[in-house]
């Protein structure tokens, strides 16, 4: 059992007002909030030992050094990956994205095929688009049902030996939905084909467990999971990282320069060009720490209690419609009240100080599934209450009286 009231005490922005009213967060598929803990290596950070890495013989670049290889570990650990150098930090699951997608340019032929879902978010099909139309590769959609789960049967149908790459979320930001990784990725393999999992809403709900995967990539945010933003990863497995180009060129990706030939360092530095965010990955590992502490098994059982609370009150308001009733969901609420804009409640909400994303939340492929503008999300974190929930049921039938 969470000990919800001592875990809020840990986090200085629960106990803000906005608009004179008391934060209700809802927003934590977009960002999750930061506990204490975070935020005081964060001032560590900058009030001790703020240096450059991997550069300095002094004592403040070695001991910065050390805490951002200490992270390093830490994630390595979390994702189980089997080695460090497979964990490569970048600024967030976009870029670890786009570093993939460059990646495989000189990988890929014309007419070669890679498979997307009808559930990514745009940062998990534009990456894509823009390496077919480098490659002359041929993007294929997996697509959806009403619940908002992957047409597997089509998925099956979709892979042939031309399918050179697969990537999918674990988790619909939009949705919810826990898509059926483990078996998209044998699949994929069944047919050599190289699978990335987008993992950026799953890591905030899900430990995942890499090798046990067999995944090839999974990339992360740490924004999601109570770290800073601007930072996050990408795993790789080593054959694959070692056959990708570089991403960026610069300081510190380099093994020898000369004005004839540059030839690269070793992983996990490859990809890794330029002054990184130091002090974000070091916080990162720290947020690990902090949810691990919490543990994941109880964070799951307990936002899915609250999942199946807010459903049900929800749907007690008449003319809601839920998107996204797949049986297999983390914690978002997806919906619109019947002829109404979800921008409009959205900023009703916010009156009252509630926060929920309004709009197509990156996903536009899915609201055109839907034929909608968009949807009003309420994401719960591990630090969500039913109370809160009561205080959203009260708004959005606020909301739906002042609008109709
Ligand atoms: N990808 C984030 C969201 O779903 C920003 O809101």
């Amino acid at each position: 059992m969470l000990d919800i009231t001592k875990i809020r005490q840990d986090f200085p922005i629960l106990s803000r007002k906005v608009n004179g009213k008391p934060l209700v967060y809802f927003d934590n598929a977009a960002t999750s909030q930061t506990p204490q803990q975070v935020i005081d290596v964060i001032v560590d950070y900058y009030s001790n030992y703020n240096a450059n890495i991997h550069r300095g013989v002094h004592a403040l670049s070695q001991e910065a050094t050390d805490k951002y290889e200490a992270a390093r570990q830490t994630v390595k650990q979390h994702f189980n990956a089997k080695n460090a150098y497979e964990i490569i930090f970048t600024s967030g699951t976009t870029h670890s994205i786009n570093l993939v997608a460059n990646g495989f340019a000189t990988l890929l032929k014309k007419d070669d095929e890679l498979i997307v879902s009808a559930l990514e978010h745009h940062s998990n099909i534009v990456p894509w688009q823009m390496l077919c139309e480098k490659t002359g590769a041929i993007l294929k959609v997996i697509p959806m049902t009403l619940e908002g789960q992957l047409d597997m049967d089509t998925y099956n149908n979709l892979l042939s030996d031309k399918t050179k790459l697969v990537f999918v979320n674990h988790i619909s930001n939009a949705l919810g939905t826990i898509n059926p990784i483990k078996t998209i990725i044998k699949k994929a393999h069944q047919v050599g084909a190289a699978v990335l999992i987008d993992g950026a809403q799953a890591c905030p709900h899900i430990k995942p467990d890499v090798q046990a995967l067999d995944v090839d990539f999974y990339v992360a945010s740490a924004h999601k999971i109570c770290g800073p933003t601007g930072v996050g990863m990408l795993y790789g497995k080593e054959e694959w990282l070692n056959k990708m180009q570089p991403y960026q060129g610069g300081g510190e990706m380099i093994d020898q320069v000369t004005f004839e030939k540059t030839t690269y360092a070793g992983l996990p530095h490859k990809f890794e060009a330029g002054t990184p965010n130091i002090c974000g990955g070091i916080a990162f590992a720290a947020a690990l720490d902090y949810m691990n502490t919490i543990g994941f098994d109880a964070i799951a059982k307990y936002e899915e209690s609250l999942l199946k609370y807010g459903t049900q009150q929800l749907l007690k308001i008449e003319g809601l419609k839920i998107y996204g009733t797949s049986k297999n969901k983390t914690s978002v609420i997806s919906f619109n009240l019947e002829g109404i804009h979800p921008y409009d409640v959205g900023t009703l909400l916010d009156k009252m100080g509630i926060a929920v994303r309004t709009g197509h939340h990156c996903a536009q492929p899915i609201m055109d599934f839907y034929k909608i503008p968009g949807t009003i999300r309420a994401s719960f974190a591990f630090y969500n209450t039913k109370t809160e929930i009561d205080a959203l049921v009260e708004g959005v039938k606020k909301a739906k009286m002042m609008l109709s």
